[in-house]
């Protein structure tokens, strides 16, 4: 199967957003070009080092991996160690790769990725759009070499997890997004697909999916993570990548206990991954999307014009459905297969 869907990838790694990097790994017809690392769940650096520690653990030093912006474009970084652990990968221990950050920051990484590969690449964002939005103001051109984005991120009829009405990865930097928004859907740019809380707080992993990803990478023993276990538990798995992704999630799967939505974790990140890739998986919705600046209450709030009341075109395609249980078979399958190359390596 050949990899002829370059990907770029910008993301807050976090918990969601490395078993999205995994999904990206494991699809056999994605090109991974690069991994640019965007201050939000950790800070940038703590993300960076996430980044290169999954490609290590999944034997993929060869994937460029670019430092973001310290902070948002105009906001003070907030992070959410409780959300995703005091290093951004739940419980998680990876091993230091050997490869080093790339030289070139994110956002040169944006402009120089897609000028070398007009109308090819496929952005996808599952953090602040803190990069994005800066390599825009560096290159105003970027958007229309784009072939397609993908943004995890807002909320529309539905609660913020951030504040009452916004979401994270908007609400860390709603300038960045805002600017992104206005960026696109037009002058030849794609319309960015925008996966928001409304669906992908539908994608939810139970303890039940990581025991089918163990059995299917043929790890053993098959750990299905429980409400009553000490926390902290450690996974033993013989396979190093689900040992990783038990020890990541079972930390998520404690912050949402903790939230009362139950020993569960949304998988917000991954599923964007397989929308970036296969667009087909979702039923999206036409509209101009713009962001609140201003509000007092509703600052970081993502708007939807669904009826052209503002006389906008619109910017974006909000994906509003999706089969979760047919991308749950296709994250556990492609992880699976990942993990049981590279426990194989790992054993050699
Ligand atoms: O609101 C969920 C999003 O914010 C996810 O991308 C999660 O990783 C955090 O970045
Ligand atoms: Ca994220």
């Amino acid at each position: 199967m050949a990899a002829d869907i370059p990907v770029v990838f910008d993301c807050d790694t976090g918990i969601d957003d490395s078993l999205a990097l995994l999904y990206l790994l494991a699809h056999g017809e994605v090109d991974l070009l690069a991994v640019l690392s965007s201050a939000g769940n950790v800070p940038a650096d703590v993300v960076c080092a996430n980044n290169l520690a999954w490609l290590a653990l999944c034997g993929r030093d060869d994937v460029e991996v670019c430092l973001g912006a310290a902070g948002p474009l105009v906001a003070e970084l907030m992070t959410t160690e409780d959300t995703h652990g005091p290093w951004g990968i739940g419980y998680a221990e990876l091993p230091t790769g050997l490869s080093t950050r790339s030289q070139r920051d994110a956002a040169d990484a944006w402009i120089e990725i897609t000028t070398d590969r007009p109308g090819e690449v496929i952005g996808l964002v599952t953090g602040p759009l803190t990069n994005l939005a800066l390599a825009i103001e560096r290159d105003p051109l970027l958007p229309s070499r784009l072939r397609r984005l993908v943004i995890m991120g807002g909320a529309f009829h539905h609660p913020g997890n951030t504040t009452p009405t916004s979401e994270w990865n908007i609400a860390v930097d709603p300038e960045a997004a805002a600017h992104v928004f206005a960026a696109f859907g037009r002058d030849g740019a794609p319309t960015p697909i925008v996966c928001p809380l409304d669906l992908t707080e539908t994608i939810v992993m139970t303890p039940d999916h990581l025991a089918r990803l163990a059995a299917a990478a043929d790890s053993s023993p098959i750990e299905q993570p429980g409400i009553d276990d000490e926390r902290g538990t450690r996974s033993v798995a013989s396979n190093p990548v689900v040992a990783a992704v038990v020890d990541a999630v079972r930390f998520y799967f404690e912050f949402h206990a903790d939230q009362s939505e139950g020993y569960i974790a949304h998988m917000h990140d991954p599923f964007a991954a397989a929308v970036a890739v296969d667009p087909s998986i979702a039923a999206t919705m036409s509209a101009c999307v713009d962001v609140e600046l201003g509000g007092t209450l509703t600052r970081g709030t993502t708007v939807a014009d669904l009826r052209g009341m503002w006389g906008r075109d619109p910017n974006a395609a909000i994906a509003v459905a999706a089969d979760a249980d047919v991308f749950f078979d296709d994250l556990i399958e492609r992880i699976a297969h990942l993990a049981r190359r590279a426990g194989s390596v790992s054993d050699s």
